[in-house]
């Protein structure tokens, strides 16, 4: 902001600092000298969004009454949509007129939920390492995020009962986000009943981050929060259309469960934005009704992937496991790195980005995230290219 006399907000100020700036820097560099880089080190699906769906879309677009604004809460329909595939996928009934919320992707949703509940001086616990969006939407609100340490030790799963009291008094809201990202650790129905057990106590509102329940290996689904019971007297789940389906660019998502929350949360966007797409939301409608037998594929592909890179990594001896879900590798890094150097030793010496794990959240220091959303024979590419580079 050279020579712009206005400074950037106190909330923009303490933002952490970009911990992959080095990263992109050292890519745009290798990229320049004509490196062919594999990049595994983005979330983002490289499949193609199923037709039926882009058709719905071409439709629903040319219909004037799509134009217009559409509703806040979002079409009825795709609400009907949605608690219907819950239904089906859960076994969990939701209300459509008052449990579920249409969102604009659900990283708006998670941001957003903050501004509902935490006041200045607010606690959110907050799992770490972790979705970024978490802390940030804290501290955008003026809450301050307590850190559940997520380590080999605990399974990577949030530790309730080592939760001073003080903190869980004063907390108001918690985040957990299972299949997880980074770890790709799954938490069981008898998990989300011990957090509901815990928050029914100190009166926290949970809030859990299910993007990814929908890419699951082995054939093993993982549960919803809302499946334990008493989860809807203390909290919503997020979810989202952009992993299951590939639809990461097309901004839609939803919250379900506690309509009080979801009411807060309603207010919060009915001032900040004006609902999503209509014409998407009937995309969304056709994606949530398809013959779910498309994820089926989705997941097949995945699988094969993880198949692939896991036995690869761990024949070169480095220590990893197979996710049970989602689609991150979370891999120790060897004796002598850090995070960061063993980040710049793939790239630097292999063509291969990857995520260091403290760009995560502190306790992800150890570790690097590597991703599935490239094809086969490029993640076969990048275990032999590892073993020349040696480590
Ligand atoms: C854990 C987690 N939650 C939520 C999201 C946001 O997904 P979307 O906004 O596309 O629904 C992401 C995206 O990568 C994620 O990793």
């Amino acid at each position: 902001m050279a020579g712009f006399p206005i400074e950037f907000a106190t909330r923009i100020k303490n933002l952490p600092p970009y911990l992959f700036a080095a990263i992109d820097k050292m890519k745009q560099t290798a990229i320049a000298k004509g490196v062919d880089i594999i990049n595994l080190g983005i979330g983002d699906p490289d499949l193609p969004t199923p037709a039926p769906i882009i058709e719905s879309l071409a439709r629903a677009a040319t219909d004037p009454k799509h134009h217009q604004y559409p509703s806040y809460e979002g079409m009825l329909s795709f609400r009907k949509a949605v608690a219907d595939w819950y239904r089906r996928r859960f076994n969990v009934v939701l209300n459509p007129a008052t449990e579920v919320l249409t969102l604009i992707g659900s990283k708006e949703g998670i941001g957003h939920v903050h501004l509902a509940f935490v006041d200045p001086g607010d606690i959110v616990l907050v799992p770490s390492p972790g979705y970024p969006v978490y802390p940030v939407g804290t501290s955008f609100s003026g809450g301050i995020s307590t850190i559940m340490p997520l380590t080999k030790a605990n399974g990577f799963l949030p530790d309730v009962d080592a939760i001073p009291l003080d903190v869980a008094k004063n907390a108001k809201l918690m985040w957990l986000n299972s299949p997880n990202n980074p770890t790709s650790v799954v938490m069981t129905k008898e998990y989300f009943r011990r957090v509901v057990e815990f928050a029914q106590k100190h009166e926290i509102i949970v809030c859990h981050d299910a993007a990814y329940s929908e890419i699951y290996y082995d054939g093993r689904r993982p549960a919803s929060f809302l499946e334990a019971d008493g989860a809807k007297d203390v909290g919503v789940e997020f979810h989202s259309l952009s992993k299951t389906y590939n639809m990461t660019g097309w901004r839609i998502g939803f919250a379900v469960g506690n309509k009080d929350v979801l009411a807060g949360l309603g207010s919060v966007k009915s001032n900040l934005d004006s609902g999503c797409f209509q014409a998407i939301q009937e995309a969304g409608i056709t994606a949530l009704t398809l013959d779910q037998s498309v994820t089926d594929g989705l997941r097949k592909v995945y699988q094969e992937r993880r198949d692939t890179l896991v036995p690869g990594l761990k024949k070169l001896g480095l220590e990893v496991e197979p996710p049970p879900a989602a689609f991150y590798i979370w891999v120790n890094v060897p004796r002598g790195y850090t995070s960061a150097s063993f980040t710049a030793h793939l790239l630097e010496n292999a063509g291969i980005v990857t995520t260091p794990g403290n760009g995560f959240g502190a306790p992800g220091e150890g570790y690097i995230r590597l991703t599935l959303c490239t094809p086969k024979a490029r993640l076969a590419e990048a275990v032999e290219r590892i073993r020349k580079a040696g480590f």
